[in-house]
Order: C-alpha cells, then structure tokens, then sequence
C-alpha cells in the first residue's frame, strides 16, 4: 500500500553527481514512489552558489545554509554530495543527531573517518549508505557488505580511478606519454583541472581503504593504504610489458595475509597479463576482481564516474534507505570485529619487473644475480639487450618470482649501489598470474 505522506530528502551539493540525483528523482518520482511504498519529496538543496542556474531544480528549494537545512527535524534522508572532509563530516553527523539517514558518495571522508560517521549513525539508530563512493555506478559496496557477508573474503583487486585508467589505456593504444594522454583525459573532461588525486593514486586509495575495511570486516584507513601514482609511467615501461605480454594498469589490492592474522591494501603500477580480466577494461571504466572462499572469483565491472552513473548508485541507496525507514529499520552499519592489523608494504608478496642499465663486460650478470641471491629473491626471467651505440652498455630486464617487498625494494637498493649497474630505468610491480 502507497503512504500519501512522502518521504522528504535534502541534497547537500549540486554539481556534477548532485544535479543528476536531482534530474532522476524528479523524473523518476512516479517510478521511485511505487519502488519504496511513497512518495519522495526533494526538500531543500544545499550550494554554494545560490545564483547558478540549475535546471529543472525550483529556485525556492536552493540555500546556502546546509547546516540549517539538516537540522530542519523533518528530513528523512540527506544526501551529501558536497565530497571533501569538512563541511561534509560535521553536516553528516549534524543530520543523524536530527533524525536523519545518510546517503554519501564522499570515498575521502569515508576512508579518512568512517568510523566516526558509522558511530554516529548507529547512536541515533540512523543508516549510512555509500555505494557511489567506489567505483561509481558499479554495485559493489551492497554486493560486499551484503551478499557476501556469508563467505569469507581473500582478496579484492581492481581498477578503481577512471581518469587513470583513460590515461594508462591512451598510452598502450597510441603510443603516447603520459602528459599527452594527461592532456587527451583532461579535454575529455575526465581529468579534472588539478588530477592530482588520481594521478598521483589518493582517489584509488581512499577506495581500497573502504573496500578492505568491508571486506575484511576491519578498519583500514586512508593512511593505512600503500600509495604510488602513475605519472612515473612511460611508453617504455608499456613496450617492456608487452614483450611479457602484459599491460599496466593502476591497480587497487587489498589482501587477507595467507595465514589470516592480517591485511594489506595497496595502490600502485603493475603489470598484468593480456588473459587477466582487468586487462581488457578499457578508457574510464572501472572493473573490480573479488576472490572470496565460496563463492570464487566474480568481476564487477562498469562506468565508474561521472554524474548519471554516480546518481544512480546515489538513488539506489536512496530508495534502500527510504525502505528501511518505512519499515523502521536500519541496514548494516559497521562491521570490524576482526580487528586485523593492517600489515605495511614491506611484508607483501610480489613480484617485481626490474629495468637496469649495465656495463656490457663478462660478470655483469654474474653479480646482479648474486644480488639477488643475497636478497633471497629468486629470478624468473632475465632478457639482455646489447646497446648497439659503442658504448658499453646493455639493457638487463629481470622479473622475479614472488618475495617480500621489502626483499625486493632491499635488492634494488643493493643494485643501485654495484659500479656496474648505471642506472635502474624502471622498477613494476608485476600481478594477476
Ligand atoms: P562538484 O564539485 O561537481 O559539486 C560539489 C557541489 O557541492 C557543488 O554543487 C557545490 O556548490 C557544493 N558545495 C561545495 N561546498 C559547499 C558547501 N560548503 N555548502 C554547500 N554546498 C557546497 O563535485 P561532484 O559532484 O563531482 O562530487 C561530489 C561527491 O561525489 C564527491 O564526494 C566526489 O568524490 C563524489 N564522487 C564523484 C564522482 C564524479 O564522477 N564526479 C564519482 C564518484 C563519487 P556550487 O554548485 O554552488 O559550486
Ligand atoms: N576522479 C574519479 C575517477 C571519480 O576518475 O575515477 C570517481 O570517483
């Protein structure tokens, strides 16, 4: 049976995912108002510029007052689509202590302090949902937190930055560098005007944070997750992954240790096989690998930016919440009972793709290998190139078997150190096999 009286949402911020919620809820209303049992009513939307001209949204609804807005007293559901840590931390625990739900697409506050939002939420017996936080329209937060809290989660592997992805897969492509396809991503509108956050991984990270945190049913945080961007990339690190037949993507990994006392979430560089399933994600999308005990191997994959894509994980959260109201109840709230520690990098089991630059005379290979050796890195492959320039160099690629890290980073500091090695042309992480 429809209740008359609808259910009344505010919308904090109206940008890019923000005018989308609004767009749908307004031409979906009929559609959305049979899914959750009532109507819902868009009551107020917070900006920070009152005189932009937003289509389609009534004027009388707009205010800068976010604040006076969440603490109305009649608002069933805010959703806060403003991103960044302050306003939008004190406006999401402001709306719980009034009697409100949250829905937030905002990965950085989530990973830097969803404990304390999840805190507030339960305390005023209020629901937190986020499914467009990671990896935009791609349901994969309800799939971990919900589907799979039956099973027991090993890994979870993915591309989860769409600009990144753009760039990374422009580069393999056409050939091109890094800025040129920096410069394609950013007349595309992917890139935004500053792409530090994805280039340099902080976006991919705060993601990982959130999806280890779920997945393990622990707390990971931002400063938890290893991070190195992308921007150190170049076409030959992709000529040199194509003759392993490989590619490079940035990958965000969060590993159950093997004997299960700990974590580990990452983001960085890596090769991955041409057969991988991350492979063949190509220009902005996103996919994410989950490994879990039961259940096997399952890929999600999708649009993972953009206005319309987000809103409408936004409005399935949205209608969820709006359920649950009707019902009067919550969904999950937090789960970390494991409290496993997050493990630093150095304890990760890898395999790196080593580029050195040698002198070409008898024993060279002798001694990297010995390096190795002393490091207890066992080598896979090594491929040699003589410089054909008279300058008695050559080009030595090694791949590794998996070791530690920090096993790894130690040979190569070792390597840096021998009269031989001229230079370390590129260091790659190399996964998926
Ligand atoms: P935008 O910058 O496009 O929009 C931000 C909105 O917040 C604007 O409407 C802005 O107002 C408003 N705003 C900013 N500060 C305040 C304030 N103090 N009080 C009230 N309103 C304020 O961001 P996006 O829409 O791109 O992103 C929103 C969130 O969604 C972020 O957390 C982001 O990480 C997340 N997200 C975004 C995705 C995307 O593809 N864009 C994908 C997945 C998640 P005004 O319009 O007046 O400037
Ligand atoms: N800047 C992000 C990306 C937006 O490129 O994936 C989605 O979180």
């Amino acid at each position: 049976m429809m209740r008359t009286r609808p259910l009344k949402v505010a919308l904090l911020g109206c940008g890019v995912v923000g005018s989308e919620v609004a767009r749908i809820m307004t031409t979906h209303a009929d559609d959305l108002a049979a899914r959750i049992g009532a109507p819902v009513e868009l009551a107020g939307v917070a900006v920070r510029r009152p005189d932009k001209v937003r289509g389609g949204i009534d004027p009388a609804l707009i205010t800068t007052d976010a604040t006076a807005l969440v603490k109305r007293g009649d608002i069933d559901v805010v959703v806060e689509v403003i991103g960044g840590i302050e306003p939008a931390r004190a406006l999401i625990t402001t709306a719980f202590e009034h009697g409100a739900s949250v829905v937030s697409a905002n990965k950085a506050l989530l990973a830097q302090d969803g404990a304390t939002l999840y805190a507030a939420a339960e305390r005023h017996g209020q629901d937190l949902y986020y499914e467009a936080a990671v990896a935009g329209a791609i349901p994969l937060i309800r799939p971990l937190r919900e589907s799979l809290a039956g099973d027991k989660i090993n890994r979870v592997m993915g591309i989860v930055n769409g600009t990144t992805n753009f760039i990374l897969d422009k580069m393999d492509s056409t050939g091109a560098g890094y800025q040129e396809a920096l410069d394609e991503a950013t007349a595309l509108g992917y890139a935004e005007a500053d792409p530090t956050a994805d280039v340099e991984g902080f976006d991919a990270a705060a993601k990982a944070a959130i999806l280890a945190g779920i997945a393990f049913h622990t707390r990971v945080r931002l400063d938890d997750v290893y991070r190195e961007g992308m921007t150190e990339v170049t076409a030959a690190d992709f000529a040199s992954a194509r003759q392993m037949g490989c590619t490079i993507k940035l990958l965000a990994i969060c590993e159950r240790a093997a004997d299960g006392e700990s974590v580990t979430a990452r983001v960085h560089p890596a090769m991955i096989p041409l057969s991988h399933p991350l492979a063949s994600v190509r220009e902005a999308y996103n996919a994410v690998f989950v490994e879990a005990e039961a259940a096997g191997q399952l890929m999600f994959y999708g649009p993972g930016a953009g206005g319309s894509p987000t809103a409408s994980a936004v409005l399935g959260d949205v209608v969820a919440v709006c359920r649950n109201r009707l019902n009067e109840a919550t969904g999950p709230g937090e789960s970390a009972y494991t409290q496993l520690p997050v493990s630093p990098m150095g304890d990760v089991v890898t395999r790196y793709h080593i580029s050195l630059d040698v002198a070409d005379k008898p024993g060279v290979l002798a001694q990297v290998a010995t390096v190795f050796a002393e490091h207890g890195v066992s080598i896979d492959t090594v491929r040699q190139h003589g410089r054909q320039d008279g300058g008695g160099e050559a080009s030595l690629v090694v791949v590794t078997h998996r070791a530690p890290d920090a096993a790894l980073s130690g040979t190569v500091e070792a390597l840096r150190k021998l009269d031989t090695v001229r230079g370390v042309a590129s260091i790659m992480r190399v996964e998926g096999e």
